[in-house]
Parts: C-alpha cells; sequence; structure tokens
C-alpha cells in the first residue's frame, strides 16, 4: 500500500520502481499494489495515470501495452482519508477480499509517502484497525517512512517513540535514498574490499575531506511550500550529506550486516564536533538571488512560487565539521549542499597530503598567462552522480627534456565497465523492504545523533531574529562566506565536473 498515492513521489519514483522490479522478476508472483489516497479515483483513472508516469521514467523505452495490462491488473487505488480512522475498517476488509481473491497471506508494506504529519495518525490507524501484527507473526507488516522524520532532535524522538508503542524497529524503515544508490553503495566495497587505499585514510595521509551535494534545480514543480519549512539543513544535510560522511568515515565493520554497519555509522556521528566555537564561523547559511544562469533568467529564491518574500530560509549550507576520534582527529571535513548552483553533482573528495618535499614543478596556464606550480595533491573522488566514477588524482612526468609534473587522473567509469544501467534506488530499497533487509535504512539512534548535531544550528537560523542567509547569485557556488571557510585554512573548494577538475 502506498500511503500519499497522488503524491509526485508516487508518480516520478515508487511506481516506476515497482513496475521495473515487476519487469525484471524481483516482485512476488502475485503481488498486489495499492495506491490510497484522499482523493476520489477509480482504479482505472490511477492506473493511467501511473502507466503515464511510468512511461515517463522508464530508462528502457516504451512500456508496451500487453506488458502494462498484465502489472496493473494488480494494481488498485483506494480513497482514505487518512487522518480518520474510522476509514480503516473498510481500508483492512478491502484489503482482506483483494488478498483472498488472489490466495495472498498478507504479508504488507506501507509506504508513507505523506505529508510528515500523517505519520503518527496513519499508524494509529492501522494499529487500532488491527493491521499491525506481532512483529513475530510470519504475516509480517512493515512500514517505510520517507524524510523527513522529524524537523528536530525533539520531534524526531517524539515521533520515534510514538511509533515504538505500535510497531517494532524491525518494522520500521526510515528511508534515505542516497543509499540506494550504487555509487554510494560501493563506498563500502572501494573501501573494504581493496586492501590499498584503506591504509591511506587517515590523518597520517589526509588533508582534508570534501562532500558535496550540488544540485542546479532551484523550486520547480510547486516544492517551495515544502522546502520553506524545511531548508538545506533539513532536506540534504542532516540525512544524504551526513550518510555519505558517515560511510567515509566510519570503522570496517565486524560483519557486513544492517546492525553492525549501523553501529558503525552511529559512532562517526557521535564523535561529530563542530569546525570552530561560534556557529557562524563553521555553518554558513546562504540564499539564492536572481540572476541569469545560461540563457535563463533565473528567479530568486524569494520570488519562487509559495515562498514568502521575506523568507529567511536557507537554500544552501556549508559546514567544517570534525570527526573527533583516533582515525580522523585533525583533519576537516567541509561539507556543502545547496539549490541553484551551476550543476546537479554530488562527490566526495578526499584530498591527500602534499608531498613532504616540493622536488617538482610544473608550467601551468590560464588563457595567456603561464606560472610555475607545484605538485597538485593526490585527491580521490568518488563521484555518486551524474557520470558515475571513482578517479584518482596524481602526478606523473611530463614527456620532454626537463622534469616537469603533469597532472593525471586514472579513472574507473561505471558507463566504461558496465554496459547494464545502475538500478534505480528506490528499486533496491523497495526490494530491500521485502526482503526485511535494513541495512540500508536509518536506525532510530543514528537519526537521533544526526539531529542532535545539527539541531544547535537549526535553533539559531530560526529562532535568532539577527539572522539572515548570505544571498548568492543563482548558477554560482554559494556565498563568499562558504569559499572562505577554506580560504582560511589555505584551502579552496573543487570545482566538480569542470574540464580541469574532471
Ligand atoms: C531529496 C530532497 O531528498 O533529494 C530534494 O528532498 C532533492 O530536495 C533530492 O532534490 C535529490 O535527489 P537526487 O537523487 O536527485 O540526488
Amino acid at each position: 500500500m502506498i500511503f500519499g498515492a497522488s503524491g509526485d513521489l508516487t508518480a516520478r519514483k515508487l511506481l516506476p520502481a515497482l513496475y521495473t522490479l515487476w519487469k525484471t522478476r524481483f516482485l512476488p508472483d502475485k503481488s498486489q499494489i495499492i495506491g490510497v489516497a484522499r482523493r476520489e479515483k477509480t482504479d482505472d483513472e490511477f492506473r493511467q495515470e501511473m502507466f503515464d508516469a511510468c512511461q515517463q521514467a522508464s530508462r528502457t523505452g516504451e512500456i508496451s501495452a500487453d506488458e502494462w495490462a498484465e502489472f496493473s491488473a494488480n494494481l488498485y487505488y483506494k480513497r482514505v482519508d487518512l487522518d480518520d480512522p474510522e476509514q480503516f475498517q473498510k481500508l483492512k476488509s478491502d484489503v482482506e477480499s483483494l488478498e483472498a481473491k488472489a490466495g495472498l497471506s498478507g504479508r504488507r508494506l506501507v509506504y508513507m509517502a505523506t505529508d510528515p504529519s500523517l505519520f503518527l495518525p496513519s499508524v494509529t490507524a492501522l494499529s487500532e484497525a488491527g493491521m499491525i501484527p506481532d512483529h513475530t507473526d510470519p504475516n509480517w507488516l512493515r512500514v517505510v517512512f520517507e524524510k523527513p522524520f522529524g524537523h528536530d532532535l525533539e520531534s524526531a524522538i517524539e515521533l520515534s517513540s510514538g511509533l515504538k508503542s505500535m510497531l517494532h524497529e524491525d518494522q520500521i524503515y526510515r528511508i534515505d535514498h542516497d543509499l540506494g544508490k550504487e555509487t554510494v553503495q560501493n563506498i563500502l566495497l572501494f573501501r573494504f574490499g581493496n586492501s590499498i587505499f584503506e591504509p591511506l585514510l587517515n590523518r597520517n595521509h589526509v588533508d582534508h575531506i570534501e562532500i558535496t551535494v550540488a544540485e542546479s534545480q532551484g523550486m520547480e514543480r510547486g516544492r517551495g511550500g515544502y522546502y520553506d519549512k524545511s531548508g538545506a539543513l533539513r532536506d540534504v544535510l542532516q540525512n544524504h550529506v551526513l550518510q555519505l560522511l558517515c560511510l567515509i568515515a566510519m570503522e570496517p565493520p565486524a560483519l557486513f550486516r544492517g546492525n553492525e554497519i549501523r553501529d558503525e555509522k552511529l559512532k562517526v556521528l557521535q564523535t561529530l564536533s563542530p569546525g570552530a566555537s561560534k556557529i557562524d564561523d563553521w555553518a554558513i547559511a546562504g540564499q539564492y538571488t536572481a540572476a541569469k544562469v545560461g540563457n535563463e533568467d533565473a528567479k530568486g529564491y524569494r520570488e519562487e512560487e509559495r515562498i514568502p518574500p521575506d523568507s529567511t530560509r536557507e537554500t544552501f549550507v556549508a559546514m567544517e565539521v570534525a570527526v573527533d576520534n583516533w582515525r580522523w582527529s585533525g583533519v576537516p571535513f567541509y561539507l556543502r549542499t545547496g539549490k541553484r548552483l551551476p550543476k546537479r553533482v554530488s562527490e566526495i573528495a578526499i584530498q591527500f597530503k602534499h608531498p613532504p618535499l616540493n622536488l617538482f614543478t610544473t608550467v601551468e596556464c590560464e588563457g595567456d598567462i603561464c606560472e610555475l606550480v607545484e605538485a597538485r595533491p593526490n585527491m580521490l573522488i568518488f563521484r555518486i552522480q551524474p557520470q558515475e566514477a571513482i578517479s584518482l588524482k596524481t602526478s606523473t612526468k611530463r614527456p620532454g627534456m626537463q622534469y616537469q609534473i603533469h597532472p593525471v587522473t586514472m579513472d574507473f567509469k561505471y558507463s566504461d565497465e558496465f554496459v547494464t544501467g545502475l538500478p534505480e534506488a528506490y528499486e533496491r530499497l523497495l526490494l530491500d523492504v521485502l526482503r526485511g533487509d535494513s541495512t540500508l535504512f536509518t536506525r532510530s539512534d543514528e537519526l537521533e545523533a544526526a539531529w542532535a548535531f545539527v539541531d544547535p544550528v537549526l535553533k539559531r537560523w530560526e529562532t535568532e531574529p539577527d539572522f539572515q542567509p548570505e544571498p548568492y547569485a543563482a548558477g554560482t557556488w554559494g556565498p563568499k562566506k562558504a569559499e572562505e571557510l577554506l580560504s582560511k585554512d589555505g584551502r579552496e573548494w573543487r570545482k566538480p565536473l569542470t574540464e580541469k577538475n574532471g
């Protein structure tokens, strides 16, 4: 059952993922998919909408009419007001009769793709309708929660404890769709499935680490209403960026199993500390302003649909944080995410220390101006999207009669190595819920540790009257203070996906 089936997520991600799982034979035979939402709609109308959505999302071209007919025979729509518990009795009997017709046992998955305010009321109504079996019962119910899971530490704890009175932790799947991305999963395999890199990933060799999750889009598809309540810190940094940080910084787990991996991620979150004593010196907020981006006149955030003209909501955040443990002590982690940046790109860049002696130099030119520069430090880059890759930047001798260094890149590009495309994050994650594997989902203690870390920043930005995010022009890499975060230490942000910086 998908609660919130009229929404954007159902059409753009969930149904296309379920269709692909069905087509590739990962979905159990006879599975029924039931869209649940408030709007009046017939099964056929829902099927047509979902056909259009799957067609639009399809990576493999047109969906054949025969295949769709077969798939959609098990696709239904039920109208339910999720905040009206009385309607759940009817939902229960409808679901039971569909199951009886198909000869299904009653193993159920509920995907909460709704407004977060409906999480607790919906689960309460499921519970009161007798739809939540004991977690040891073979007829299970698992519930997936879309983010945001809470809007600060206090509300996340409240939500968790409310849910725990009705659901066992094994039945709760808090989704962070970044963890379903192939390239994100590969971080652990690359680190712990090879022996030559891991000995270098520590304070002895690493100068600093940058994590960038940049988006070029603004408030398209009516997202303004949600975004202005959320902002970059809650929307992406607290979850996606901190999860990436955990994967790159964590210790090897004792076993490659859900809880052991999450134990290690939790330890990273518990050792996170601010990069400076005053919040404004380590956490920078920005907000985009109108500018020409390519040929397009991009609006400023305050001119976007459903955004108040005096909004102080941040559309960009940069942070300097420390992971205060034996391995990483003294290594700064610079994090940044934002909307309306020059490109959509997510990557982790590990910059190693300079060689101890500068024996070699090289000539670098920009236009007509050339200068003699020292070796660039080595860098290991995990490109999560687009042009998924892992690159290692090293120096080599430029052919010729002198010793001149030349930076080169050794690349592993997914598109060169694998002919099949990468699976969509939601395909993998939905399948994992069906399998009962919660490795790629966030545990409540992890989530609370992440909220605990960002909470003081949220409080500063939301409750102190003197706070204003620093403006940056749409299409640029964020406000000036974000640059200063690194330049004060003689460093600068990488410019991902530029010719020089591939
Ligand atoms: C979502 C955020 O979690 O991730 C969105 O709410 C953001 O604001 C999206 O656009 C980015 O996802 P992806 O998979 O395109 O990186």
